[in-house]
């Protein structure tokens, strides 16, 4: 069955299967022994090839607010989008979830890479996280600290990758709202006028003016993540490329800007056979509509080759790549 509408990369590839999960205890009737790929939108993962296995869409619907004396606990089930649930929040009156307005993808798929923008991480107001615990053959509900988040990452990545299919999100978000105005482009904004409505909008804008929005140009939004180095290799860069942007990571590290790296590395623009490096933001690549897998992986790895060669820092995708069995993961290449 084709794949192209199911992943915003949209590349013309095709599984063996597709099974679409409307309601959770569908899920303890499947047959996991097979290869199998669960997907919500498909804003983060790009089928590079054809798929063997069966593809799990998860389309259950289903949002609960509880109201409390300080915060507001809602229930999400996982096939709800992540941008309509952030504004309907807003329209009630809930606020928190401002600056990740507009991240495409699904509630269910929010937690494995623990999505972030403009200073805000998914990860500071989950309560639990519910889903099917393959092995287990169960339903099960972790906590926070039990989903180990970092930086786009969390137990899903990890222990519990293909293990867990994710069927409802539980987010506490506090009565007592206060912006968070740290990252570049919003520090201009007063904290003491500004509403949520307000900074929604800003960041609606600014996300419209560098990414591609993913109806109109194929893409998968950020294609890498940001590199964490150690401190001492952020100092030798810096004192090369003095404006080089970074953000402390903890004591002993920085993140470096992967976009910056890659339009340094001169590849804005670059282009393949239809697999192009977003002019306006060059961590994004976008399919111009007629590329394939394997044009794909050969820019990916260009791009590794090239960042490595010129500052020795290794680019990590962050999109989930799949080939005809699983998940697979683009190294560089020595050539
Ligand atoms: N930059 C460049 N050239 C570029 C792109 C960026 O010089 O082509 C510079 C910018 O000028 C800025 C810095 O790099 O100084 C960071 O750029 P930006 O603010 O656009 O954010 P980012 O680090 O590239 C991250 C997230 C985005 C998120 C934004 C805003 C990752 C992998 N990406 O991008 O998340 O929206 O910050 O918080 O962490 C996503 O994960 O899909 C995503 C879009």
């Amino acid at each position: 069955q084709a794949l192209q509408s199911l992943h915003t990369f949209a590349l013309p590839h095709h599984c063996r299967r597709i099974i679409e999960i409307d309601n959770a205890e569908q899920l303890r009737s499947l047959d996991f022994t097979e290869p199998f790929c669960v997907l919500g939108e498909g804003s983060n993962t790009i089928f590079i090839t054809d798929f063997a296995g069966c593809v799990i869409k998860m389309s259950n619907k289903g949002i609960l607010i509880d109201e409390m004396d300080t915060h507001w606990k809602v229930s999400l089930a996982a096939g709800e989008n992540w941008h309509a649930v952030v504004t309907h929040l807003l329209d009630k009156g809930i606020a928190g979830l401002e600056n990740l307005v507009l991240i495409p993808g699904t509630v269910g798929a929010a937690p494995i890479q623990n999505i972030g923008a403009y200073g805000v991480e998914l990860a500071q107001f989950v309560d639990f996280v519910e889903g099917y615990h393959i092995s287990q053959a169960k339903f099960e509900r972790l906590s926070n600290t039990q989903c180990q988040f970092g930086y786009r990452d969390s137990i899903f990545k990890h222990a519990l990758k293909d293990q867990f299919v994710i069927t409802r999100v539980g987010l506490c978000l506090p009565k007592y709202w206060q912006p968070t105005l740290s990252y570049g482009p919003l520090q201009t904004l007063d904290p003491d006028k500004i509403t949520a409505r307000q900074v929604c909008d800003t960041v609606i804008a600014i996300r419209q003016s560098k990414l591609p929005d993913p109806h109109v140009l194929a893409n998968s939004g950020s294609f890498f993540k940001n590199p964490i180095v150690a401190n001492t290799q952020y100092r030798r860069l810096l004192a090369c490329y003095p404006s080089m942007p970074a953000y402390p990571a903890g004591n002993d590290s920085h993140k470096l800007a992967a976009g910056w790296l890659i339009e340094q590395s001169g590849l804005k623009g670059y282009t393949v056979a239809g697999v192009r490096v977003y002019e306006k933001q060059a961590l994004v690549l976008v399919n111009e509509g007629h590329s394939s897998g394997a044009i794909l992986c050969q820019v990916i790895q260009h791009i590794q080759q090239c960042v490595n060669d010129k500052f020795a820092v290794r680019l990590e995708h962050e999109v989930r790549l799949i080939g005809s069995d699983g998940e697979v993961t683009i190294v560089e290449s020595n050539n």
